[in-house]
Order: C-alpha cells, then structure tokens, then sequence
C-alpha cells in the first residue's frame, strides 16, 4: 500500500480586503478589540455575484492542479469540504465537478467545519492507499460573510470570519515512510449547539420563520467564545500528540505545524504549549481572519511559498472546531 501524498495545492482568497476599522464602521468594535482577543487584522470577502463558494473551491483547484500537473479529466474523485455550501441541497462538490469538466466522477461534500479539509484527507487517503484511485481533488472553501450577523448581538463572531478557499491534489506517494503518515479524526456532538448555525433547518415546521433573520436571531452563527476557546486548547493539544505518538515521534521531531486558524490566540497557546520556535508554526490568521475549512490549505501553501517545508520535513496538520470536531494528519513531505 502506498501512502498518499499532497501533490499540489492552491489559493484563492477575494480580492475585497476588509480592515477591523471597516468592520467598526458597521458594528459596534475596534481595532483595538479585535486585534488584543483574536489577532485579526483584516480579511477577504466574497463578490458573490462574481465568486460562488464553488468558483472559488474551482479557482483554488486550478493552481492545485498545475502545481500537480494533472488535468480536470483525470481527477477520479471530488472532496468537498465546506460549511457555506452553494445550495442546502445538492453540496458544491457536484458544482465544481461541472464547473471544472471533470468526468462524472463521485463528488464526496464533507460537513466537518473547521476539521473538515484534515476530514477529507482523511477521506482520500484510504481511496489512495487502497489503491481505488490515483488523482483526488480536496477542496476547502468558504463564504462566511453573507451569513453573518454584523448586529451587537453577533459581534463576537462576525469579527473572526473570513472568506477564501484552499484546494490540494491528492496523489500516491512515491518513496518509502513519505506521504500522510496517519490521520486522526474526532468528535463530541454533547456541544454541537456552542459553534452553529441553527436554521433553517428540517426539523423545524414551518422551516422558515421571519424572527430568524432578525439581529440574534438563529439564521445566523451562534457561539459561546469562551467555551469553544477552552475546548480548543486541550483537543488541539491532544490530537497533535496522538499523531506524534501513533507514528513514535516527539514534539522535537516536528518540523512544521499548520494549526486550523481559529484565532490567534488559540495558536500561540499551543505553540507555547509545546514550545515550538517561530519557524515551526505558521500562522495566516491576522490577514485572512478564520476561514474554517479553508484555513489549512491556505496556510500549506504559504509555508510551502515561502520555504518553510522542505523535502523529507514532518508537517503536523491540525484542527477543531464546530461539531465539536477535532483531527490531525501527519505528513512526511
Ligand atoms: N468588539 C467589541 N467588544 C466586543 C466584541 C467586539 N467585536 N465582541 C464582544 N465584545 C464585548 C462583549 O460584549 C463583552 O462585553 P461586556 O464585558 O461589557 O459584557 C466583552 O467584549 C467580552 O466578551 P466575550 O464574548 O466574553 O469575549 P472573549 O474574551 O471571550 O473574546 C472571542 C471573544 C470570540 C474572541 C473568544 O471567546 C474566542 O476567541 N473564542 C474562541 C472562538 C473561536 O476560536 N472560534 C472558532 C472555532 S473554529
């Protein structure tokens, strides 16, 4: 069996760069605020008349593809990750099939949130290993903010959100212990209700009802902050250590960790935790705010720009987030 390995990746972020004082301009916050809770300085919105969350997913796919040098008709299965999806129904991975002219191969849509790209590795890794398909298209993309709500009531949570998109091209690894090494994959539904978007949802008749789109209504994201920041820290902490250990390495053995970016702070507590120097550690947060399932490809590909991993590195990929679910991969480049 054959691990697999990230051939390509690519970005796509919106051109829109939206500052804390553009949002201070809507909302009631600062700069100040923003900057001293979640180390957010800007991010991206979407045109969505111009970028769908299935145009972006598309447009990041295109630079993944060339960087793998491999062609839309040879892509044999479609990941999807997203919680801003196209559609209720059916998931943008059937969209960016059409969209980028790829067989009619499966299209797999991944609801995991923010562990939702380190998921669908997880997911193409076992079609790669057992030897089912040879080219699978990842995708992590995102348009949080046409669904925000920028009222006081939705304030703590508007600021975090970004849009943008990640995608990678998931290949057979060639050379023996490269490639993902293992994956670990997690969730605890007890909390499902401290980071989500309620409705419209099915179980609820009738679906819609006009108080959902009023200020704090349940249209828009809920979140208990500081519950879901305590959480965080200890599950980042334990899934990175279970990949470490799964593999017998330690913390020292690490070469680069690519945390989900959920907020600053979230990262630089594991970073202490595990007192890992500046350069083992990349962080996209400050210029993209949190863009869920897009936020490790997109920190992947910078790290991999700017030559921070090299061949033969250990790069830890890890996440968590509404579900809660958490996950983490471990990847010899
Ligand atoms: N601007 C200014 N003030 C704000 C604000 C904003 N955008 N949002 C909230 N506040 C205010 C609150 O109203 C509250 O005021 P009060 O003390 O007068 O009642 C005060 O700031 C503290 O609010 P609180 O929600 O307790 O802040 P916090 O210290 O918990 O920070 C988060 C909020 C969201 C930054 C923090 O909880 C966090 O980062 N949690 C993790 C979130 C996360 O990572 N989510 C993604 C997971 S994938």
């Amino acid at each position: 069996m054959k691990n697999a390995k990230i051939a390509g990746i690519g970005v796509y972020v919106p051109d829109n760069v939206v500052t804390n004082d553009d949002l201070s301009k809507k909302m009631n916050t600062t700069d100040e605020w923003i900057v001293e809770r979640t180390g957010i300085k800007e991010r991206r919105y979407a045109n969505v008349e111009v970028d769908k969350n299935y145009i972006m997913g598309a447009k990041a796919s295109r630079k993944a593809m060339e960087m793998a040098n491999t062609t839309a008709e040879e892509i044999d299965l479609i990941v999807y990750a997203t919680l801003s999806a196209d559609y209720i129904f059916p998931g943008s991975g059937v969209l960016l099939q059409r969209e980028l002219g790829c067989k009619n191969i499966g299209a797999i849509d991944v609801r995991a949130q923010c562990s939702g790209f380190v998921y669908g590795l997880s997911i193409a890794e076992q079609y790669i290993k057992t030897g089912t398909y040879k080219n699978i298209l990842l995708v992590g993309s995102e348009i949080h903010s046409s669904g925000l709500d920028y009222s006081d009531h939705g304030r703590h949570i508007s600021v975090i959100f970004g849009d943008g998109a990640g995608a990678a091209v998931i290949q057979p690894a060639e050379g023996e212990g490269k490639g993902v090494l293992s994956t670990h994959l997690h969730s605890e539904g007890e909390h499902a209700e401290q980071l989500a978007v309620i409705d419209p949802g099915f179980s609820k008749v009738p679906r819609f009802q006009p108080e959902m789109v009023k200020p704090g209504g349940s249209f828009y994201p809920v979140m208990n902050g500081q519950f879901v920041f305590k959480n965080a820290v200890v599950r980042f902490e334990e899934v990175i250590k279970e990949a470490l250990e799964t593999n017998n390495y330690t913390v020292d053995d690490l070469d680069m960790l690519i945390p989900h970016q959920a907020n600053l702070r979230i990262s630089q507590f594991i970073q202490k935790k595990f007192r890992l120097p500046e350069e083992k550690i990349h962080n996209t947060i400050m210029k993209y705010g949190n863009t869920t399932a897009a936020s490790i490809p997109i920190g992947l590909s910078e790290a991999l720009e700017a030559g921070k991993i090299k061949d033969g590195d250990l790069v830890c990929l890890a996440a968590f987030g509404s579900g809660f679910t958490w996950a983490s991969a471990l990847i010899r480049w």
